[in-house]
């Protein structure tokens, strides 16, 4: 494990890798409603689409603030605004906890969950069946655990819930098994690989592919991240302040989904559903966004009180 360590330290690259597209860019907008003077907290910024197409509508602020856990996006953030808004490298729920105990409110709120493209096309980050690297999946570069230390030390009992939890694995004791033969697993192809070995034949999408998911869910603790920072982005939220969550798995929006439905719209509730259904990408931008196919984007405001 030591040996492995020193891979992973700080793999922060130039900022020239940026190409990523922010996903349902013109639905965030319509939603949101950004107006002049109002104040943005970005919770995932990453390249700053999406900030900088809201940012442009509402007027750059140190008011307005963006967050994001990965170290090459937030150098990427402070070069694009130069100052002209507050950047935080921080993980959503650190800095939710931060904004809410400074008694901080803001207009509109946006979470575009997930992972960026970066993340995906650098195979030195180790998020990809596709590219091969080394195996880490971190999303913050300083973060302590990485998807080695997840296949290479968790118990077979462990593995197998998380497989099942998080990658909704029908063949988690399986795979949970074959992992433990053949540690240590190194890199993305080797673990695609073994992996392949409990699913023979043909199947449309890569067998890995859930895999990769349940491992990246626990490297990151992303479910636990957003259940725990919805309530915190209630109570940030301004009075008539639009919150927007894009998400891009199906544990994911199951969250969101039930997070919303339980807190609006009721005698004592503080908050409005905007979007009755998720809104989804059309063909258009699947065409030059293939990423987007899989994101929901949903979206609440907070109501308004007299006096
Ligand atoms: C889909 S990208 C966002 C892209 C961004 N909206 C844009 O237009 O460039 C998701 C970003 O969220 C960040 N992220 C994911 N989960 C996070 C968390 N729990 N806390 C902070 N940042 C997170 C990732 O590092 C990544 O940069």
């Amino acid at each position: 494990m030591q040996k492995q360590k020193n891979k992973y330290k700080m793999q922060i690259n130039t900022p020239k890798q940026k190409n990523h597209v922010p996903v349902l860019l013109q639905e965030v907008v319509s939603i949101l409603k950004p107006k002049n003077g109002e104040t943005y907290l970005d919770l995932t910024a990453g390249y700053g689409g999406h900030a900088n197409e809201i940012l442009n509508k509402i007027g750059f602020s140190p008011l307005s603030v963006l967050v994001d856990r990965d170290c090459n996006a937030v150098r990427e953030l402070e070069i694009l605004f130069k100052k002209r808004v507050t950047v935080l490298h921080s993980d959503f729920l650190s800095a939710s906890k931060k904004l809410a105990g400074e008694g901080k409110t803001f207009d509109l709120i946006l979470a575009d969950i997930g992972v960026s493209s970066p993340h995906l096309n650098e195979s030195s980050r180790g998020f990809s069946i596709q590219h091969n690297g080394p195996l880490d999946m971190r999303m913050d570069q300083t973060a302590a655990l990485s998807a080695y230390d997840v296949v290479n030390s968790y118990s077979v009992e462990q593995l197998e819930v998380l497989l099942r939890v998080y990658g909704e694995e029908p063949k988690a004791k399986k795979i949970a098994a074959i992992l433990v033969e053949n540690r240590p697993i190194e890199t993305t192809h080797e673990l695609a690989e073994i992996v392949a070995q409990a699913w023979p034949g043909y199947s449309k999408v890569h067998p890995a592919t859930r895999t990769f998911q349940a491992i990246r869910i626990a490297v990151n603790d992303e479910l636990q991240q957003l259940q725990s920072s919805l309530p915190l982005w209630e109570s940030l939220l301004a009075p008539g302040g639009r919150l927007a969550v894009i998400s891009f798995h199906s544990l994911e929006d199951r969250i969101v989904k039930r997070y919303f439905n339980e807190h609006s719209d009721s005698y004592d509730a503080n908050l409005t559903i905007l979007t009755k259904r998720p809104i989804t990408a059309g063909p258009n931008e699947l065409l030059i966004n293939p990423r987007a196919r899989s994101a929901k984007l949903r979206a609440v405001a907070k109501i308004k009180t007299n006096g």
